[in-house]
């Protein structure tokens, strides 16, 4: 590639993905044990959609005729476990995200890489979304204030997520 700092900061946007999809597999697993099936499988779904998000920009990298450098990643951690505090952190996280690809974007504009900054549009339109997903669900969350009739209809309705077609 062109800009090594552009390259480096793409390397490094796998290991972000990567990261989030490890997080959620580590929270599905988590919902999984309190008995939240649908619960394990929303954040299940986000694991493969983490993957698929890794995936573009390994394929990114490669077509542009850059070095794909795979990093480490670190043991996931769930702050908060309580089927609320699940969903904001997965907010939160999206958020880190969501900052980690303006920054990514502002590097391809600063280095003139025209390609890269129209490759990061797909990601910046992903990214409104996956904070809404997740607000969305804290929004019904918070409504039913712990209530468990609620929690098994919430459960109910994260049960019917399906993987997402190819985009
Ligand atoms: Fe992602
Ligand atoms: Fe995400």
């Amino acid at each position: 590639m062109k800009s090594k700092a552009v390259e480096d900061a793409l390397n490094n946007q796998i290991n972000e993905e990567l990261q989030s999809a490890y997080h959620y597999l580590a929270m599905s697993a988590e919902a999984d044990r309190q008995g939240l099936p649908g619960f394990a499988n929303w954040f299940k779904m986000q694991y493969l959609e983490e993957l698929a998000h890794a995936d573009k920009f390994f394929n990114y990298v490669l077509e542009r005729d850059g070095e794909v450098k795979l990093g480490q990643l670190g043991a996931p951690e769930i702050k908060d476990k309580t089927p609320l505090g699940l969903f904001e952190g997965a907010l939160s996280h999206e958020q880190h995200i969501s900052a980690c690809i303006f920054k990514l974007k502002d590097l391809a504009r600063a280095e003139s890489d025209h390609a890269t900054d129209v490759f990061l549009e797909w990601f910046v339109s992903e990214q409104v979304e996956e904070e809404a997903n997740a607000r969305g669900v804290i929004d019904q969350l918070k409504m039913i204030e712990g209530n468990k009739n609620g929690l098994f209809m919430i459960d109910r309705e994260l049960s019917g997520r399906k993987p997402e077609e190819d985009e």
